[in-house]
């Protein structure tokens, strides 16, 4: 049994196999065809932050599949009277086959998984959103094809997506700018553990317009993240100059992409000419969500699934 814990749990050679199917389930779902291999299967959803895109698209895309969904928040369930991650997960794992969890710690998801009977999926946690990843090289790949060899630079906070676009670069063979305001750093030790990353994978820059140079896809994202409001004010200072604006878009290559993961706070991490530009494909990147995860989905329930594309 696989879960999907963080985004090295999967290798290059499964990526590319995920890459295509999603590609096929897309297209399926584009052209109405029914598709419903995972029928009788359910997947329990839990969710101890908020969520708009991660809760519709699993949602959305597992009843596609011919599934059903059970949904549950640290409000409405006994994880918020402290019951255990640990007795948690061996009840949810006898009565559903696959588990999607956003929460904090990532050593939260991974004490539950350890006790589950079933595939785990990390829906986010503070360490790493690699379902997120998974949709944005998505869409890179649709727009530009290969993202071998490209840079994509990444500006603002060294948080969850940052580590997770870390372990891509270093499993497929890109390279990172990053650009982080100082004491935001991104702690390489939690993106390759006790590992060597593969040499040239990513670069540091103190400065966000130098990042930007020659880079096939500048993205961001919010300035504080869920479970750091209390350093709402102090990051307002310290992140004013990373910025995502016309003038970094210009310092990239003339067809570069622009993502965010979206929530987006238009006047913060980037401007709304950007987001709304011509460059921008957070749309697509938010859609993908749903057309990745039902490829992981079925993945992890079925295995490999051999069908002309
Ligand atoms: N990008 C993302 O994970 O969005 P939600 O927080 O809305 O799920
Ligand atoms: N880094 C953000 C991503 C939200 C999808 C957060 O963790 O809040």
């Amino acid at each position: 049994m696989k879960h999907y814990l963080q985004f090295s749990d999967f290798s290059a050679d499964d990526y590319a196999y995920l890459f295509e199917r999603t590609a096929i389930i897309k297209r399926k779902f584009k052209s109405y065809e029914k598709y419903h291999p995972l029928v009788d299967r359910t997947l329990a959803m839990i969710f101890e932050k908020a969520s708009t895109r991660t809760r519709v698209s699993f949602e959305a895309g597992m009843g596609q599949l011919g599934g059903t969904v059970v949904n549950l928040t640290s409000t409405d369930s006994q994880l918020g009277r402290s019951e255990s991650i640990e007795d948690t997960a061996r009840v949810i794992s006898r009565m559903t086959d696959i588990v999607m969890i956003r929460t904090f710690g990532q050593e939260r998801l991974e004490r539950f998984a350890e006790y589950s009977r079933v595939p785990v999926i990390n829906g986010l946690t503070n360490e790493f959103h690699p379902c997120q990843i998974m949709a944005d090289l998505f869409t890179f790949i649709e727009h530009r094809g290969s993202i071998a060899g490209k840079v994509v630079t990444w500006v603002g906070d060294g948080n969850n997506m940052a580590n997770t676009w870390l372990q891509a670069a270093d499993l497929l063979g890109f390279t990172v700018h990053l650009s982080t305001p100082s004491g935001y750093e991104v702690d390489e030790k939690l993106a390759f553990g006790a590992r060597q990353p593969r040499a040239g994978c990513y670069k540091i820059f103190k400065d966000p317009m130098q990042a930007c140079a020659g880079a096939d896809l500048v993205t961001t994202d919010v300035w504080t993240s869920m479970g750091y409001e209390a350093e709402n004010e102090a990051r307002r200072k310290a992140f004013a100059d990373w910025c995502v604006d016309e003038k970094m878009m210009a310092a990239a290559k003339p067809d570069a992409l622009f993502m965010h993961c979206l929530p987006a706070h238009r006047g913060e991490e980037v401007t709304a000419e950007v987001i709304d530009g011509a460059q921008s494909v957070v749309w697509d990147e938010a859609e993908n969500r749903m057309h990745v995860q039902k490829a992981v989905m079925e993945y992890l329930l079925l295995g490999r699934i051999s069908e002309a594309a």
